[in-house]
């Protein structure tokens, strides 16, 4: 069996729900996807059956510490990290890099150099500035092609000096929906002796991640991107996680990855994180097939995970080029972002567009009175709408299809477009 979209969809009941009889068109995915049945199964089953603090001797605990192994597990096989040890849960990306910020300023000097990016989102923007207004550090931004919405990696070349510690980027951008070059830049940072700290929140729910082929020190992302519950999982190399100090309470854990949780951490979300990889190792052995041979490296749900990854990326990129191609058509608009019909492997289905007259919070008003649902607005994203010019004007309108999404939705956005913005 191949990519089957209703197979897929039949597995979402947010699908088909309507509102006063009109169907939903979920467009929202870059702030949050829908979850399918089996990962809120997970999550109520936690809850009803194995709700416990963890390290007891009686069974309920017994079974939350299962669960939190198996999330642990499960995301050390979709981000191909090479031990569950090196997997670090908590609440959101923002609190977790916060917090790890904390310890990685502790290997840092004043007059030390980090370079930040433009195309970020402020989570992995202003936790660092904060950081170097505490320790006096020397911040060097890495700015990004206005035409062509890329980095210019020659240019990373000129921030990198003998000074610089830290590199922070994104997987990809929650705006313009360019993808980096990830590996390129570790390498580069690598070279130089400089950590690495990849936001993945947009790139993980798109396209297959591996943290030991990107090169990278530490990689953080979100499952409620990815079909999840909310929850930030954070990957950090053993070697360098190692070398931090841990922000944490005397009587919690001194060993990895426990030393970086703070707290009581949400043993249903990671019952739901679990579920999340077991959902797309389903799609990998049930339809990716052809996939699996590209990653034979791996095997068992590893394997299948990043194979499913595959041909969700593959139809996904269906859905961007019609949806590139319908936009670039109506008057008016300009998308604010790689927009090329060959170039589809290098965003994600992440679209962002202007109109010359129309305002995007009235584009998306309209649109979700027709049960569209979109954002407007600069989406944290705050250096990416200021370097185009577009932080003073309210934004984008942000239509983000994912593999649960059709041709046939994509259509009907592009058929109301026009005539509303003729109004
Ligand atoms: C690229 C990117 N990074 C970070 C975040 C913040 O994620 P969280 O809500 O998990 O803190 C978002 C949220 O939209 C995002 O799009």
């Amino acid at each position: 069996m191949s990519f089957d979209l209703e197979a897929i969809r039949s597995q979402y009941p947010a699908l088909a729900l309507t509102d006063s009889g009109t169907r939903r068109i979920y467009f929202d995915n870059p702030a949050g996807t829908q979850v399918p049945v089996c990962v809120a199964a997970a999550i109520a089953d936690c809850l009803m059956t194995k709700n416990a603090n963890l390290g007891g001797y009686f069974a309920s605990s017994s079974d939350a510490d299962r669960i939190v192994q198996s999330a642990r597990e499960a995301m050390a096989d979709f981000l191909n990290a090479p031990s569950s040890d090196e997997i670090i849960f908590g609440q959101n990306m923002t609190t977790m890099t916060l917090h790890l910020s904390r310890s990685i300023g502790r290997l840092l000097r004043p007059g030390d150099e980090i370079i930040l990016s433009q195309m970020d989102h402020d989570a992995n923007v202003w936790p660092w500035v904060l950081l170097a207004r505490d320790l006096e550090l020397e911040i060097r931004w890495l700015p990004f092609n206005k035409e062509s919405f890329e980095f210019d990696l020659e240019l990373l070349d000129d921030l990198l000096t003998e000074r610089t510690r830290l590199l922070c980027v994104g997987g990809s951008s929650n705006l313009t929906g360019t993808l980096n070059d990830v590996k390129a830049i570790c390498a580069k940072a690598q070279a130089a002796g400089v950590l690495s700290f990849i936001d993945g929140v947009q790139s993980a729910p798109h396209i297959a991640t591996d943290v030991q082929d990107l090169g990278c020190d530490f990689f953080v992302c979100s499952s409620y991107k990815f079909f999840g519950p909310h929850q930030g999982i954070l990957w950090g190399r053993r070697e360098v996680l190692e070398q931090l100090e841990p922000y944490k309470v005397r009587p919690a854990p001194a060993e990895l990855p426990w030393c970086f949780e703070t707290g009581t951490q949400s043993h249903e979300g990671m019952a739901g994180v679990a579920a999340t990889v077991d959902y797309f190792a389903l799609i990998g052995q049930t339809m990716a097939t052809e996939q699996l041979k590209s990653w034979s490296q791996f095997s068992g749900q590893r394997q299948q995970v990043h194979a499913a990854m595959d041909l969700l990326f593959d139809y996904e990129k269906t859905l961007t080029s019609r949806l590139i191609d319908g936009l670039t058509g109506i008057e008016g608009i300009s998308v604010q972002g790689i927009a090329t019909q060959d170039a589809m492997d290098r965003r994600v289905p992440t679209v962002s567009f202007t109109h010359d007259t129309v305002g995007p919070a009235i584009i998306a008003e309209a649109l979700a009175k027709r049960n569209i649902f979109v954002w407007s607005g600069h989406n944290y994203a705050v250096e990416v709408a200021k370097t185009l010019g577009i932080d003073k004007t309210g934004g984008v309108v942000r239509v983000g299809p994912v593999h649960y999404n059709s041709i046939a939705e994509i259509d009907e956005l592009l058929e109301v477009l026009p005539a509303l913005l003729s109004n």
